[in-house]
């Protein structure tokens, strides 16, 4: 695991930014894994202005998002749909049949989880999954007991997801109990998996994923298993790790450092 540790969340957001770039200009027709959430907004937002001002193009690409409330159809406010929709794939005009996410209103849930991850392979793989983490070790929306090779397929929520999501529903809507994932196995056969994680609340899981034993307690921990995981933190998020000095001295500053 590479491990960047940057000042602050604008920084940590601005060095996932650099990698995702650094991947387009590389393979602008790349497959990205996408993930949503509050962690994310910043990200897209930045693509959005980078985009703008001809800095990057996220035209040839092609993504495959991360999860799906299941139940919600794709024009439903919360839906992840909606998310990308609003934050990243409107703004920059993208085609959207490069744009993926799993149905969450499939009349077969886990036909479309199979459908989703066939889909996947389909398009050669993903070059860059991009991660959040959940408050307890989550990664996409497995959910702590997920089991490390799973494929996607439909996952209950915990209790703790539904309320540390509640905050973008509605007072009168309720957060939907199931959700469609990839899966550990899934996120695993990315070529380069980065995960950025920023704040206080975060950092007891962020140690749990980086330095605690590899467990279906913590989701995330499955990383350790991953030939090129890159965690982007801010300070608040790496507080709990006991080897930050190291990592730290290794890339000072969250940068790459040359041999020799
Ligand atoms: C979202 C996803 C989740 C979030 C995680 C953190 O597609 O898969 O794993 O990345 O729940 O969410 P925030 O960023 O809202 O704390």
């Amino acid at each position: 695991m590479k491990i960047l540790i940057l000042p602050d969340p604008a920084a940590a957001v601005a060095r996932c930014v650099e990698i995702i770039a650094q991947t387009l200009n590389e393979k602008p027709q790349a497959v990205l894994g996408l993930a949503t959430g509050g962690t994310m907004e910043p990200v897209y937002a930045r693509l959005v202005e980078r985009a703008r001002a001809g800095e990057i193009a996220l035209d040839r690409m092609t993504s495959f998002n991360l999860d799906e409330y299941v139940g919600l159809p794709p024009e439903h406010s919360q839906s992840y749909h909606s998310y990308m929709r609003d934050r990243l794939f409107g703004p920059l005009g993208l085609d959207p049949s490069r744009t993926h996410l799993p149905r969450g209103d499939a009349p077969d849930p886990a036909a479309e989880a199979a459908r989703f991850d066939a889909a996947i392979a389909q398009a050669g793989g993903i070059d860059l999954q991009l991660l959040g983490i959940g408050g307890n070790g989550h990664i996409g929306f497995n959910e702590p007991s997920s089991s490390l090779a799973s494929p996607t397929r439909v996952k209950t929520l915990t209790l703790a997801t539904r309320e540390a999501n509640a905050r973008f529903f509605g007072p009168e809507e309720t957060v939907p109990r199931f959700a469609i994932t990839m899966g550990i196995a899934t996120i695993l056969r990315s070529r380069h998996a980065v995960l950025l994680a920023t704040g206080t609340k975060k950092a007891t899981a962020v140690a749990a994923m980086a330095e605690g034993p590899l467990s279906a307690r913590c989701p995330a921990s499955a990383l350790q298993l991953h030939p090129r995981a890159t965690i982007v933190l801010d300070a608040d998020a790496a507080a709990d790790l006991e080897l930050r000095q190291y990592y730290e001295t290794v890339h000072p500053q969250g940068q790459e450092v040359a041999l020799g």
